[in-house]
């Protein structure tokens, strides 16, 4: 089967996305696959040759004119973080042209790319996150208000937007001007949360041969203020599989990101975060493209489920085929 390996788009995440789709290149089994690596940026589309050589996509149908053949894909795997594989743009577009892809569909998509629209979702089935305000980047910014409803220290976050993009913890007031600002070069949205003092989790839960499973649940220490760009990415904090939480709370945690996974009728990978506050699984947000470049948490969490990333992905390919 001819796999398009959707890698790139078009958001901070980049270059995150090249990894991760570099990685599935890698390890996906080439006795069953015929993996494409398929570049989408802003203008272009294209396969990267192995020789390195790129290949337009035809955008009205996502084939590719390679060496006089025309190759039509059975089935995108999309790695793509942030815009526009991760919020449904991607997922539409594949949908309509009916070609199966690996992540959710394009509602499920967007909504958990939307941190404010999830969480409101999640909220009547029980799930406590931190309280939170919205702002938009065209309004004005009520700080005292802000202050009132959150309290000190908040966060101050891009909606729509991934691997900490945009994202600043804020100690006094007057640093909430500033910190809107950055999160609006990521996202014309930003949400403000209020500070969650615990420790912090992160759950994958996958379908893998056909079962909705969650995987062992990691915990994160960051040597920084937060778990940020520099400690997702630069070693700059410690990711502890399986986490130092007992039997109760794992199992509380991972049942609450399984219970999001079916409600939300969810396919492919996810991982969801959770604090830990006043003793009580809080949801901070959920990925549906996480990272699984060699950096990244999910494929430490399959290894430890023992789960080789071949098997995974072409598990994640037969569920979207099927
Ligand atoms: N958004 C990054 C890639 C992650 O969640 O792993
Ligand atoms: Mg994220």
């Amino acid at each position: 089967k001819k796999i398009a390996i959707a890698m790139g788009g078009y958001s901070s995440e980049y270059r995150i996305s090249i990894n991760s789709g570099n990685i599935v290149y890698k390890h996906l089994n080439r006795d069953l696959y015929e993996p494409y690596r398929v570049h989408i940026l802003k203008g272009e589309w294209f396969v990267v040759a192995e020789d390195d050589t790129p290949y337009p996509i035809n955008k009205s149908n996502f084939t590719v004119k390679m060496n006089d053949k025309v190759i039509k894909f059975d089935c995108v795997f999309n790695t793509i973080h942030g815009t526009p594989g991760e919020n449904g743009l991607l997922q539409a577009y594949l949908e309509l042209i009916g070609i199966p892809q690996t992540s959710c569909d394009y509602y499920q998509s967007a909504l958990t790319f939307n941190k404010r629209d999830l969480i409101s979702v999640l909220k009547p089935y029980g799930v406590k996150a931190a309280t939170n305000y919205f702002l938009n980047k065209d309004e004005e910014i009520n700080t005292a208000e802000i202050v009132e409803k959150v309290g000190l220290p908040c966060f101050i976050k891009a909606n729509r937007a991934g691997s900490s993009f945009g994202v600043t913890k804020v100690k006094t007031e007057d640093e909430i001007e500033d910190a809107a600002k950055t999160a609006f070069t990521e996202d014309n949205e930003a949400i403000v949360e209020s500070f969650l003092d615990g420790t912090e989790v992160s759950v994958g839960v996958i379908t893998y041969k056909g079962e909705i499973i969650a995987l062992p649940v990691t915990e994160i220490v960051p040597e920084g203020e937060f778990f940020d760009y520099a400690a997702k990415y630069l070693g700059k904090s410690q990711e502890i599989t399986p986490a130092r939480i007992s039997e109760e709370d794992t199992q509380k945690v991972q049942d609450i990101a399984v219970m999001i996974y079916k409600k939300l009728k969810m396919k492919g990978f996810s991982r969801s975060e959770f604090i830990f506050h006043e003793g009580e699984p809080h949801f901070i947000e959920m990925n549906t493209n996480p990272g699984i470049s060699q950096a990244s948490i999910l494929p430490q969490q399959a290894e430890k489920a023992g789960i080789s990333l071949k098997d995974l992905f072409g598990s994640t390919i037969e569920a979207a085929l099927n």
